[in-house]
């Protein structure tokens, strides 16, 4: 007989979407129902997302070429490593959600170098682990900057605004040209947080095979 196997969530979205609370509404209503789950993130807590953490805040400075390598890396870790990794998990039947995977790379990282570049960079990711669905938390990205800015100056928000609208744009790209090999749910998320979860829960419920332990 087959191992039963853990179904693997990742949620996307542009910054500010609400990707980490509907994924904390999740991991609530899955524990409500007597789902074991566990939550993750990327980049992660990891020596190699900490180091992404301080690129991204400015403490290093290095090439975006550096930067999308380390998450192709921090990614790998997130899956395999042996203390808490996403593989081993999956493998021991239980269902795990993440706050962002591959499709982050996909979009992000593309605005600065070809798609096709990220997508191949991250194929032993891919290789390894897809998701058995990807939620994306689609918000227009000036609702986005109304939720994530506080206390920024004009130049900031500016610049802020066109790279929301062009990750949005990357995101939507990638989900066309995968549209074969990976099973993209589009949420609104541009309502009540509990309306979305709601949502989500349904698509959770009727297109993932959940098994109660
Ligand atoms: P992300 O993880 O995608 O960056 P968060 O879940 O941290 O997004 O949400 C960003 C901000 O927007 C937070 O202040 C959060 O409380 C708020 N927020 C989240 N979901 C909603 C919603 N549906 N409506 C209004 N505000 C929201
Ligand atoms: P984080 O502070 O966790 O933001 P959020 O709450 O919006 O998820 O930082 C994640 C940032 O890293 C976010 O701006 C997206 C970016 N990112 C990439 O550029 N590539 C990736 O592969 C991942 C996982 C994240």
């Amino acid at each position: 007989m087959d191992t039963i196997k853990g179904t693997f969530i990742a949620f996307e979205g542009i910054d500010g979407s609400g990707k980490s609370t509907q994924v904390r509404m999740l991991d609530e209503r899955m524990k409500k129902e007597k789902i074991y789950c566990h939550t993750t993130m990327e980049p992660t807590d990891s020596p190699i997302g900490s180091l992404i953490h301080q690129i991204m805040t400015g403490r290093i400075k290095t090439d975006n070429k550096v930067i999308s390598a380390l998450f192709v890396a921090d990614r790998l870790d997130h899956l395999l490593n042996d203390v808490d990794g996403i593989v081993h998990k999956i493998n021991e039947g239980i269902t795990v959600i993440t706050d962002r995977y591959y499709f982050s790379s996909y979009a992000y990282q593309s605005v600065d170098m070809p798609m096709e570049q990220v997508i191949s960079a991250n194929k032993q990711s891919s290789d390894i682990l897809r998701p058995t669905v990807t939620l994306f938390i689609d918000i227009p990205p000036d609702v986005a900057i109304e939720r994530i800015t506080k206390n920024r100056s004009h130049q900031e928000l500016f610049e802020e605004r066109s790279r929301l609208i062009q990750v949005r744009e990357r995101y939507f790209e990638a989900f066309d040209r995968l549209n074969d090999t990976e099973k993209v749910i589009i949420i609104d998320g541009d309502r009540d947080a509990q309306e979305i979860a709601d949502d989500i829960w349904e698509v959770v419920r009727d297109s993932v095979p959940l098994r109660q332990v």
